[in-house]
């Protein structure tokens, strides 16, 4: 643990043997095509199929009115907790949102299937939709209550607005951040394999085959021995993939009743039918004593959902985390638009909600004529003030203080436009993050060869984070092998349960179930050698001796070994295989608050005339406990990075809300930062020791990367230029 080494699953990934979702294939494979609304509110009248279906190498076209009756269609969801019961795919004739699958088409082969979709008739009743988050906030015909919905938020501290009436010095920022899409690489796709005693396989894009197993099986109702679900890679999800989407429905429900095998892929315009970062109107107010101590934080965040259910993120808990403030006063807010239920994405909730207070840090600090950074540390909070109680540990300081270094902050000159070279403004600036260190319950297997072969397997997915990898490495170190010795099988609903992986909780949820089946594992093996090797140990416990190289030695006397290949020999083969699960410690999770830092220093320089923004250096200082392997943990990072500074430059989602659709659903209008817009990145992992937080030392780094990068990027163009532009993205013809 704790090198960098390189994905074990890479050599599969860039050769094309790693198979994902649409890639596995069956003799009698048919295809699927989603056909979706074209109005935003509604309900279809009819639809026409016949043009369709008479068109040569079509099978079959499904839609609300011929589906099979299932039981789930009956059933009242609503409050259950299975997140895609909201959404029932051709459920009825009702249109909630532009986009909504409402048919099926399908044919030989996919390019029939794709064309033949264009061949059904539908004709719609419509009725006024509202998607535009902002205009229904100013509706004046509409009360608050019937606009809102008001969400639990942590309760107030102190005195924030009698706090914030008073003072002298202070500040209210309001922030408009936008739709994302997450669109990765691999579109999602299911690929259904119908098997002659009617049991089948499943291969989805998902963050949890169990998950997807679960939904199946109630959907239709099948034993859970009948379904299998296997998604061995997953090719990026980013939280897209945390909730079963609609062609897996689609796709189970084709399998079933055309008793063939079904494959639905959707195309990159359907990936944006799907979840999203849901818009975010925030106001932020903020006021300080001269002396730059922080008095009053108020932090006001309003969220779209859907029609379907409350889509709720943790927006604006952080602004009562993160800096010590007697006064504090939190709200958080949803709308209820004709669009789809938005879905996690990368960091949600602190993806919008620290972003938008490290600006507003930012700007008061100016308006305290502070430096950003002693702001800040002026604020350092030592606990959690919103629980009273310590942090696991918190390394914060540490991140402002190796990035400071690194980026060369002392240099940075504090009046904006007082950097330049040439036409090029130059901006220096800071920003912290801060997410949540979760572990949830998961479990895995261990199972030896006797051969000295360790096969590591849990239904946890590697959605392209690494999980292989440091997986590979817990069970290696823990049993003393080397990496060769070791495989791991993840993304199998048959293998012991897991969570989806998601929130950054994979490494400390699934890495703790593998190390505990690797020690169980290890005991028994022990007892066997111990009891082998009486007369040359001697009298010792298994706390006495060391796997390491393929051996069993002595802690005391080196020399004094046994082979663990000789040891295994005399081991009846069915003690090899332990199945082992991990938890997280309910007390210590009461006691304490367990978070990751960060600290992120972004430079940028923005030409004069023509407002264009080069974002030319990144440090990016992390506390994130053990990191137990630099080179996938530093990807992780890297990724979030990117992704921050595409956020701060350049994403959107565009509504035509005339029409209630989004009209950049393609990668062409929908920008995303590419390697041209990248430049100097660099991650610092500060040292962290934390045996509280999990055994392992663990808090995950999936997520953190995003956090605080938008806002330092937004920082950065204040300094260069003397703007603060509150509305993401920040685009040239905001910044002129
Ligand atoms: Mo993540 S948004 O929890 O996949």
């Amino acid at each position: 643990m704790g090198q960098g080494i390189a994905r074990v699953d890479g050599r599969a990934k860039v050769t094309g043997a790693a198979k994902y979702s649409a890639d596995f294939n069956a003799p009698d494979l048919v295809h699927g095509y989603v056909v979706n609304s074209t109005i935003a509110r509604g309900r279809i009248v009819s639809i026409d199929a016949a043009g369709a279906l008479d068109f040569p190498g079509v099978i079959a076209v499904f839609t609300h009115e011929n589906r099979p009756d299932l039981a789930w269609f009956h059933r009242d969801h609503k409050d259950k907790d299975t997140p895609t019961a909201h959404f029932r795919p051709l459920a009825d004739a009702v249109i909630r949102y532009s986009g909504q699958p409402i048919a099926l088409v399908v044919a030989q082969d996919a390019e029939t299937a794709r064309y033949a979709s264009t061949l059904l008739h539908v004709q719609y009743e419509m009725e006024r939709h509202q998607t535009n988050l902002s205009a229904l906030c100013d509706d004046p015909d509409l009360s608050l209550d019937q606009k809102m919905i008001v969400k639990k938020t942590p309760k107030p501290r102190g005195d924030a607005p009698h706090a914030f009436a008073g003072a002298s010095i202070r500040n209210c920022t309001q922030y408009r951040f936008p739709i994302e899409h997450h669109n990765p690489m691999a579109p999602h796709a299911s690929t259904v394999l119908w098997h002659s005693n009617g049991k089948i396989t499943v291969h989805d894009k998902t963050q949890g085959s169990r998950q997807t197993h679960d939904y199946i099986c109630e959907a239709f109702e099948l034993d859970k021995a009948d379904v299998q679900v296997v998604s061995p890679y997953v090719g990026g999800a980013f939280g897209l993939a945390i909730r079963p989407q609609y062609q897996l429905f689609l796709a189970v429900m084709a399998a079933r009743e055309l008793r063939l095998s079904v494959r639905v892929v959707l195309s990159r315009e359907q990936m944006f039918t799907l979840g999203y970062r849901p818009e975010a109107l925030q106001t932020i107010s903020l006021a300080a004593e001269s002396n730059g101590a922080l008095n009053a934080v108020m932090h006001d965040a309003i969220g779209n959902t859907s029609q379907l259910e409350d889509f709720t993120e943790s927006t604006v808990k952080w602004s009562g985390l993160l800096y010590q403030c007697p006064n504090v006063k939190l709200n958080y807010r949803l709308a209820r638009l004709d669009l789809y239920t938005p879905t996690d994405m990368r960091a949600p909730g602190a993806a919008s909600g620290v972003n938008a207070l490290e600006q507003a840090i930012d700007e008061m600090a100016y308006l305290l004529d502070m430096d950003p950074l002693q702001f800040r540390l002026k604020n350092y909070a030592e606990c959690d003030q919103i629980e009273s109680r310590d942090f696991t540990s918190k390394e914060l300081r540490a991140c402002y203080a190796q990035g400071a270094e690194r980026f060369g902050w002392a240099r940075r000159l504090h009046a904006p436009r007082s950097m330049r070279e040439g036409r090029e403004l130059i901006g220096w600036g800071l920003a912290t993050g801060v997410w949540e260190a979760f572990q949830q319950k998961a479990s895995a297997r261990a199972t030896l060869s006797p051969d000295g072969h360790l096969d590591i397997a849990t239904a946890a997915a590697d959605i392209g984070t690494g999980t292989y990898t440091i997986l590979t490495q817990i069970a290696a170190d823990t049993l003393g092998l080397p990496l060769s010795s070791v495989t791991t099988t993840l993304g199998d609903s048959s293998l012991p349960w897991a969570p989806v992986e998601g929130g950054s909780s994979g490494a400390a949820s699934f890495g703790s179930a593998v190390k505990a089946a690797c020690e169980a594992l290890k005991k028994r093996i022990a007892k066997h050698a111990i009891a082998m090797s009486g007369p040359a140990f001697g009298h010792v416990t298994e706390d006495d001796l060391v796997f390491t190289g393929g051996q069993i030695c002595l802690k005391s006397d080196p020399d004094k070994r046994v082979h663990l290949k000789e040891v295994i020999k005399r081991i009846n083969i069915n003690q090899l295989t332990v199945d082992c699960s991990a938890e997280p410690d309910a007390a210590s999770k009461k006691r304490y608050s367990r978070n990751a830092h960060s600290a992120v220093f972004v430079e940028v320089r923005v030409d004069e005339e023509l407002g264009q923004v080069r974002v030319t250096r990144v440090v990016n200082a992390v506390a994130a406990g053990r990191i137990l392997n630099p080179k996938t943990a530093a990807n992780q990072i890297l990724g979030g990075i990117v992704w921050g500074i595409s956020k701060a430059l350049y994403e959107e989602g565009i509504l035509d809300h005339r029409i209630g659709r989004f009209m950049n659903h393609n990668f062409a209008d929908y920008h995303i930062a590419t390697s041209a817009d990248i430049d100097d990145l660099e991650v610092i992992f500060v040292e962290e020791h934390d045996s509280e937080v999990n055994p392992l030392g663990i808090k995950g780094v999936g997520e953190i990367g995003i956090v605080g990068t938008t806002a330092a990027v937004a920082n950065a163009i204040f300094h260069a230029t003397g703007k603060r532009i509150y509305a993401l993205p920040i685009t040239m013809d905001k910044i002129l």
